[in-house]
């Protein structure tokens, strides 16, 4: 994957969300002087099966596994203390060595309790699907010039001032939502001094590191959360969560400059799923939508909720593909499509005299289309001890070939299970 032309690499879900990215960053972290997390915060899960071990990384980069390879949380992610504290205590106590290779940016915004409790309470939230982790108000907070950071921990006197703008902006939505429930001022405050320490212990000028870590000839994993369909500029706006998930957004949420990175891989699962509201034009239909739910264990990472299901969506991820500017593709989950007796991809929109095969920014003309599909003969026999190419049946790779004929990008990587040895590495992989 890393050679002398990419050092730098930036790994985007290409769909919306729940790609399987977590096991791909696992896998390329071994080849990784450093992964660094630039968007998001506790509203992602990326699920990493050591086989033995399953862990669900929220904040903290999958790279942690990895004993060696630096880990980092850019400023572009907006952090749950609480959660990170949870995090570490948890991958300390499975024999994880997290000293002295965890960095947060002290530019970083922190998501607070006070965030969680508008994300709860507004009815906004609830209409999008929100995961309820506070992300949107955090935000929120941030581009109002209202948000607290992690240098904020440094000056106790300032901290006070700069809490009290949050929280009386918070109570304010409270009480125009008719909530009953308030932050607290002084609490909040309390309960940042007490965390501040152990905090302020991992701060780091994370954009200063990671520089002078390319400089020096590293390898650097950038990891994306959530995925394209979710950017809250280039996804089903409103539905998409508050942050630029897409690869522009590694820059700026690392602290990088753009001209640093040289390739973006993208993750996609052999079918789509969404979890929250909003456009899925590919969405199965009952039964097939419980089938393929069991199937692939298609529930929330970190919320549990069921996630939605649909066929492979080609005009979505071409999509994805340039506003990412993929240069290899990923595609997970395989496995799922093996005991069907057809499969279909989905390669344009029909509208009233045609087919569209961009993918439009306005979800009320979405509406008026339906999905054109290609159908392929299922393959019927299990996928899941693939290491090569040539152990998949042959209708499995006429499905891949395909896929990688109308995105226009190389299939880098075949997931086919959850483990981590449950990978086709395929011919050119290193130069994705
Ligand atoms: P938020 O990020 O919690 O504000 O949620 C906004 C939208 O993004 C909702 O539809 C969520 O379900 C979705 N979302 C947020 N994080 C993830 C994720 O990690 N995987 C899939 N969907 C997500």
């Amino acid at each position: 994957m890393f050679d002398s032309e990419t050092r730098t690499l930036v790994v985007v879900g290409a769909q919306w969300g729940d790609e399987g990215k977590g096991k791909l960053v696992d896998v390329l972290a071994e080849r990784a002087d450093w992964v660094v997390r630039y968007q998001g915060g506790a509203n992602a899960g990326h699920t990493v099966d050591l086989g033995t071990t399953c862990f669900i990384l929220q904040q903290i980069p999958s790279g942690i596994l990895h004993s060696g390879v630096r880990c980092a949380i850019g400023n572009g992610v907006v952090l749950d203390p609480e959660t990170l504290f949870t995090e570490i205590d948890r991958l300390v106590k499975s024999g994880i060595d997290v000293e002295g290779r965890l960095y947060v940016s002290d530019r970083a915004h922190l998501v607070l309790p006070y965030h969680k409790l508008v994300d709860a309470e507004s009815s906004a939230s609830r209409a999008i699907g929100t995961t309820g982790r506070g992300i949107g108000p955090a935000y929120e907070d941030k581009v109002a010039r209202r948000g607290v950071r992690v240098l904020d921990l440094r000056h106790p006197r300032h901290l006070h001032e700069v809490v009290s703008r949050g929280v009386d902006h918070a109570n304010a939505l409270l009480a125009h939502f008719g909530s009953a429930r308030r932050a607290a001022v002084d609490d909040t405050v309390a309960a940042l001094e007490a965390i501040a320490p152990r905090l302020l212990a991992l701060a780091d000028d994370v954009g200063l590191s990671v520089h002078q870590a390319i400089e020096s000839g590293a390898t650097v994993l950038m990891e994306g959360a959530q995925g394209s369909l979710l950017d809250v500029d280039h996804g089903t706006y409103p539905f998409v969560t508050s942050s630029n998930t897409t690869s522009g957004g590694a820059a700026t949420g690392a602290g990088i400059a753009p001209t640093a990175i040289d390739a973006v891989l993208g993750v996609v699962k052999a079918y789509t799923t969404r979890v929250g509201n909003g456009p899925l034009p590919t969405e199965f239909a009952e039964p097939l939508a419980t089938r393929m739910r069991d199937l692939g264990h298609e529930y929330g990472a970190v919320t549990g909720r069921p996630r939605r299901c649909g066929w492979f969506d080609a005009v979505v991820v071409r999509y994805a593909a340039r506003v990412n500017g993929l240069s290899g593709l990923a595609v997970t989950k395989l496995d799922v499509l093996d005991t069907l007796d057809r499969v279909a991809i989905c390669t344009g929109y029909q509208v009233a005299g045609g087919v569209h095969t961009e993918f439009p920014g306005d979800l009320v003309a979405l509406e008026d289309t339906a999905p054109q599909y290609e159908w392929f003969e299922g393959w019927q026999r299990s996928t899941a001890d693939a290491r090569r190419v040539d152990d998949l049946p042959p209708a499995a790779r006429r499905y891949l070939d395909r896929i990688e004929e109308l995105i226009e990008a190389p299939i880098r990587f075949v997931s086919v299970g959850t483990r981590r040895d449950q990978i086709i590495e395929l011919a050119g992989a290193a130069r994705v």
